[in-house]
């Protein structure tokens, strides 16, 4: 399906009035789809998620119908969905908006998704900030209980099923899924060690899948529409690369930064950045040109100008070095603005939330931090320069360091910046200028 044809599908419902109400939803086919699973075998949904090729919509782009296999298959005792709805990824905005326009889309997907996981207990856990989703969903989920939709015997069909709603803790370390889950059961959100996964061993020790709020929105539409129709969208598979498990379906893409029009716009997955910024946010604003950039969450890293006709698929951004396409949140940033202290601003952010338990995430988040303060303070020294790349080097679960990718999240912007725009970095520290953006409250 070409972009030019495409019709939205999970913003479809976006900006009708009552949009977020069960009435309105019902009245445009919603919970047709959960009748559908709830007459089928719990397996044969797994079987057409499987199929459809969905992955996850979180960041790390899991297949999510292989994830929900790995549950193990005679265990008795109550399994665990929880949803991820931190979103606190610099620049993403898609699950926010999802949960204010349309609830129902995204609970009706936990329901179907709580089946096929033989789940009878899900956690909604969402970013404490969001106060108007809390409020939204929080109606939406005492209309569902009210119509037979939630509790005992949904829909008549034997099955049970509560959902929870979870007010997060204010850290972005409490998306990452294990310390979801320490959070979850009222501890510090510090992320597992790895495995057991979560699958094995999650929330209350019990076999759990943790779950994004986009991805369980997709849930529907597959059911309704079948596995063919989602992967008629998107990118397939590259049948020169086993590992490839291609980019299917509809997504949302966050544009925010130096545009004329930021916002959230669904297409099937692969359009380029440059497309994104031209055709659908009206440009890089004032007139200026694209300096670089973020392609999924700042923790992805930069593509530099020459690279945004890389599709952003799940592949493509890897392809120019970026290390994934994150949450698909794009962020641009024009040729105004220096790269130093987009970097510093990066590292600050990652100093600020490393949990603290791995040292070279701790340390090289906040080092790294220090040393572009002193940049930017007209204090720098060239070899700052490979300093910054060896402690970039050395912190993540890519070298293998640390717990979990919130240092990698970190080390990406470095790595990116320095490799693509190391003559900046080289030119500002020769001449020895004051950054003229004021050093921001709190670092370090
Ligand atoms: C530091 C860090 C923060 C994360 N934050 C989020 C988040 O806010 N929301 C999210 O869905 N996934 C987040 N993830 C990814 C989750 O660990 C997990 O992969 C995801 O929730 C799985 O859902 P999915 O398979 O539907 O994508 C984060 C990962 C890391 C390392
Ligand atoms: S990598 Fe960083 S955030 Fe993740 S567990 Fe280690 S210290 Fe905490």
């Amino acid at each position: 399906m070409s972009n030019e044809d495409f019709k939205p599908v999970l913003l479809a419902r976006q900006g009708k009035p009552n949009s977020h109400k069960l009435e309105t939803y019902k009245a445009d086919g919603g919970y047709q789809a959960l009748a559908k699973a709830l007459a089928m075998k719990n397996t044969e949904v797994i079987d057409v998620v499987k199929a459809s090729g969905l992955r996850g919509r979180g960041g790390a782009g899991f297949p999510t119908g292989l994830k929900w296999t790995f549950l193990p298959k005679d265990v008795s005792g109550p399994i665990y969905l929880c949803i991820n709805g931190d979103e606190s990824e610099p620049g993403t905005f898609n699950n926010r908006v999802l949960i204010e326009q349309d609830p129902h889309q995204v609970l009706e997907g936990i329901v179907i998704s709580s089946f096929a996981t033989r789940t009878t207990t899900a956690y909604f856990y969402l970013r404490y900030e969001y106060g108007r989703c809390y409020r939204v969903l929080k109606d939406a989920i005492d209309e569902m209980y009210a119509n037979n939709l939630l509790g005992k015997n949904i829909l008549g069909s034997g099955y049970d099923l509560d959902v929870h709603l979870h007010r997060g803790a204010c850290a972005y370390i409490c998306g990452e899924e294990t310390g979801l889950i320490e959070s979850l059961e009222g501890k510090r959100a510090w992320p597992r060690i790895k495995p057991p996964f979560p699958a094995i061993e999650g929330a209350f020790r019990r076999p759990t899948v943790v779950n994004n709020v986009e991805t369980m929105a997709c849930i529907p539409h597959i059911l309704n529409h079948g596995a063919e129709w989602f992967m008629s969208m998107g990118v397939p598979k590259d049948p020169n690369n086993p590992r490839d498990a291609g980019s299917y379906g509809p997504k949302l893409y966050c544009i925010s930064g130096h545009v004329n029009k930021p916002g959230l716009v669904e297409l099937p997955m692969g359009i380029s950045a440059r497309d994104l910024i031209d055709k659908h946010a009206g440009g890089v604003w004032k007139g200026r040109k694209a300096k670089a950039v973020v392609p999924g969450g700042i923790s992805m890293g930069f593509m530099s100008e020459k690279e945004l006709d890389t599709p952003l698929d799940f592949a493509g951004p890897g392809r120019v070095g970026c290390l994934g396409l994150g949450t698909a949140a794009v962020i641009v940033i024009d040729d105004h603005t220096s790269m130093v202290d987009v970097l510093y601003n990066a590292c600050r952010f990652f100093a600020h939330e490393s949990c603290g338990q791995c040292t070279p995430c701790r340390e090289g988040t906040a080092w790294s931090t220090k040393i572009l303060e002193r940049i930017r303070d007209g204090r720098g020294k060239l070899s700052d320069i490979d300093l910054l790349l060896e402690i970039s080097g050395s912190m993540g679960t890519i070298p293998g360091t640390t717990i979990c990718g919130l240092a990698d999240g970190a080390a990406w912007p470095m790595k990116n910046a320095i490799h693509k725009f190391r003559p900046e970095f080289e030119e500002y520290i020769q001449s020895g200028r004051r950054s003229e953006s004021p050093a921001l409250a709190g670092s370090h």
